[in-house]
């Protein structure tokens, strides 16, 4: 479980997350919205340990890792999968998924770990000894996905996974999120594709200029005029506003 209570960070002496308070449970999956801009991924980096908050507290399972090192947050069993798809481009879909293998310690066996991520994506078995710079940018966010899959973090922060990918690859590669989540993982996503998004979240919050303007469970949230208007474009009864 993550516990983020009234957080504050920046970049040098500018403010950037004034006073940031959320949860994410085990099994649950928090929806991060809100423009560019908002301060979305500076919170993720903070709470992973890449910046180091000003004020306020992070929780892990009730640890204090509040200005921890980002290594030591990682060996706690939180995960950032960063926006862009990013993975080791000159190493092999092997290597790739060998690397998120390596934090769970001595003991594993490689094919039975990876087993359940070539059953979603099929596509990196095939593509096994690729280089990963050789794979479709959807094919490197099933891999940046995978590779802190196979890690098994307590808590998965991920940025954006949908951006720049190709509208059809987008509902296979939240609904391996869910299924994720289901298995008892806290998964926090910022997203920009909030439609395909609130059908998958349990909690939404909503942040604008550093600060959560708006959460709760995502059934809410949907029902939510302001919400309706801004993020998902309908009007007053409901109709989409641009058809
Ligand atoms: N490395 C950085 N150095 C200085 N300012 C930054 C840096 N990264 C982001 N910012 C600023 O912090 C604010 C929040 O950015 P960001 O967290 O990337 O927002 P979002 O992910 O919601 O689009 C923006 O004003 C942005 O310009
Ligand atoms: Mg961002």
């Amino acid at each position: 479980m993550l516990r983020v209570a009234d957080l504050h960070a920046g970049y040098g002496r500018v403010p950037v997350l004034r006073g940031i308070d959320l949860a994410a449970r085990p099994g649950e999956i928090l929806l991060i919205l809100g423009p560019n801009g908002a301060g979305k991924s500076t919170l993720l980096r903070t709470i992973a340990g890449f910046i180091r908050p000003t004020a306020g507290r992070v929780e892990l399972d009730g640890r204090d890792i509040t200005g921890t090192a980002p290594e030591e947050v990682t060996r706690a069993g939180l995960r950032l999968v960063l926006d862009g798809h990013r993975v080791f481009p000159r190493l092999t879909v092997r290597d790739n998924l060998r690397l998120g293998v390596a934090f769970r310690g001595r003991q594993f066996d490689f094919g039975t770990i990876v087993a359940p991520v070539f059953e979603v994506f099929p596509i990196l078995r095939d593509k096994l000894h690729a280089q990963a710079r050789d794979l479709s940018g959807g094919q490197q966010q099933m891999l940046a996905l995978a590779q802190a899959f196979v890690a098994q973090p307590k808590v998965l922060l991920c940025d954006e996974p949908s951006l720049g990918l190709a509208q059809a690859l987008i509902p296979p590669i939240l609904a391996f999120l869910r299924r994720w989540a289901a298995q008892g993982t806290a998964v926090v996503i910022v997203e920009q594709q909030i439609e395909v998004a609130l059908d998958i979240a349990d909690q939404v919050a909503i942040m604008e200029r550093g600060a959560i303007q708006l959460a709760g469970t995502a059934a809410e949230l949907k029902r939510d005029k302001r919400v309706q208007e801004i993020y998902l474009g309908l009007g007053e009864r409901g109709e989409p506003l641009m058809p």
